[in-house]
């Protein structure tokens, strides 16, 4: 078994390599009319995209993507989702193997060379072959096309630590994260990293990062007990994206030293029109999470991205041939990579959203909310 598919009722199945002709997804279980052209799906591309600052690799990819099934324009001249497969293709223009060629029988520590030919032997040496962030260009697609089937949805996500430097959460503003290279939301902490990265970068280092994604819009009820919990989905599909190392759920790790009083959020019946009856919370440590199901609170998840392996620095390796040697990477490369892990970390939680969007309302039908009425 290869998995190289995601999801139950809302799957893709991602295809393409590093230097290869082409990458991209399959869609499958998109519901019907759902309005969907292939500008709603570049806008997000274009976040991911290579080389759009001294910041991240120079390698030039447009990531043009080409909607290549599954729509159809009707008499009204709107082009929608028909229900079928959709196939997200994205061609590879600057691919450059050649800079690979003095590394080529060497595996780069922290890369993923050794243990795929330990697996396969087959030692794609150029990019990294399929282990290359090119994959999740197809990850963003179809989180993309996933954003558009949860009604109301919003999935943002934020550069919120690089190296040991985190940034002040009280000058948090959304409208920042556009607004510099790193998707950072402290305008401050961005213009500092601007001097740290640059200063990494040229001592031939790299840097890790933790990401924030808050989802809002989520309704209560979605995810199910036992093994499908949505905490543990968006654990498996975030771990799931390169160079990730650890995710946490609402305030993850820090709640093992909280109190039991400070960890639980309390609840209030909600006073707001047309709310009536329904709870509101008072804190969200949980993350938006109770017992693997959503509670209509934002969900809020964070991730670990580990500083890039391939750095000009030598590292002490091996080859294929079973001798010592040392390798040092020349080619283009992030320096933190997880600069662009924010766009892909938002798109694989949009694809869990809309999964277990999709399986509720098997399970529930169309409508259902709490609280609900007892059965005539
Ligand atoms: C957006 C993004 C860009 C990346 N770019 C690079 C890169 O330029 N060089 C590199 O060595 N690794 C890069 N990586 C990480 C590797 O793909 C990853 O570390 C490798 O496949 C090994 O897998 P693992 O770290 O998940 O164990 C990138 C990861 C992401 C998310």
């Amino acid at each position: 078994m290869s998995f190289n598919t995601f999801g139950h009722m809302f799957r893709f199945t991602s295809f393409g390599e590093s230097h290869g002709a082409a990458i991209g997804c399959v869609v499958d279980g998109c519901p019907p009319r759902i309005a969907l052209t292939e500008a709603d799906i570049q806008s997000h591309l274009d976040k991911r995209r290579p080389g759009q600052s001294r910041f991240t690799t120079q390698r030039q990819e447009p990531d043009t993507v080409k909607i290549m099934s599954g729509v159809f324009t009707g008499d009204d001249g709107i082009q929608v989702t028909t229900g079928t497969p959709i196939m997200l293709m994205i061609e590879n223009v600057d691919q450059r193997s050649k800079d690979y060629s003095e590394i080529k029988d060497k595996y780069r520590p922290g890369h993923a060379g050794y243990t795929y030919d330990a697996k396969y032997g087959v030692h794609d040496y150029r990019g990294g072959g399929r282990a290359s962030a090119r994959e999740t260009a197809a990850r963003v697609a179809a989180g993309a096309v996933a954003r558009k089937i949860v009604p109301g949805l919003i999935v943002r996500a934020a550069l919120i630590q690089m190296g040991p430097h985190k940034i002040d959460r009280t000058r948090w503003d959304w409208n920042e994260v556009d607004k510099n290279p790193f998707f950072c939301p402290d305008a401050k902490q961005a213009k500092f990293f601007e001097e740290y990265l640059d200063g990494v970068r040229k001592s031939g280092s790299s840097v890790g990062a933790v990401i924030e994604v808050v989802a809002e819009g989520v309704p209560a009820g979605l995810g199910a007990p036992v093994y499908a919990k949505l905490d543990g989905d968006l654990a498996g599909a975030l771990m799931g994206i390169n160079a990730v190392k650890g995710v946490e759920i609402g305030d993850g790790f820090a709640t093992a030293a909280m109190s039991g009083e400070e960890n639980a959020d309390e609840m209030r019946k909600d006073s707001k029109l047309g709310n009536a009856g329904k709870p509101v919370f008072l804190s969200n440590h949980a993350g938006g999470i109770l017992g693997g199901i959503s509670s209509g609170q934002p969900v809020v998840a964070r991730f670990a991205v580990k500083p890039t392996s391939s750095i000009l620095n030598p590292r002490k390796t091996v080859d294929r041939y079973g001798n010592d040697t040392e390798v040092s990477t020349k080619g283009r490369h992030d320096p933190c990579v997880g600069i662009r892990a924010v766009p892909i970390g938002e798109a694989m939680v949009a694809c869990v959203l809309a999964d277990h969007y999709l399986m509720h309302r098997g399970q529930m039908g169309e409508g259902t909310a709490w609280p609900f009425k007892p059965r005539a």
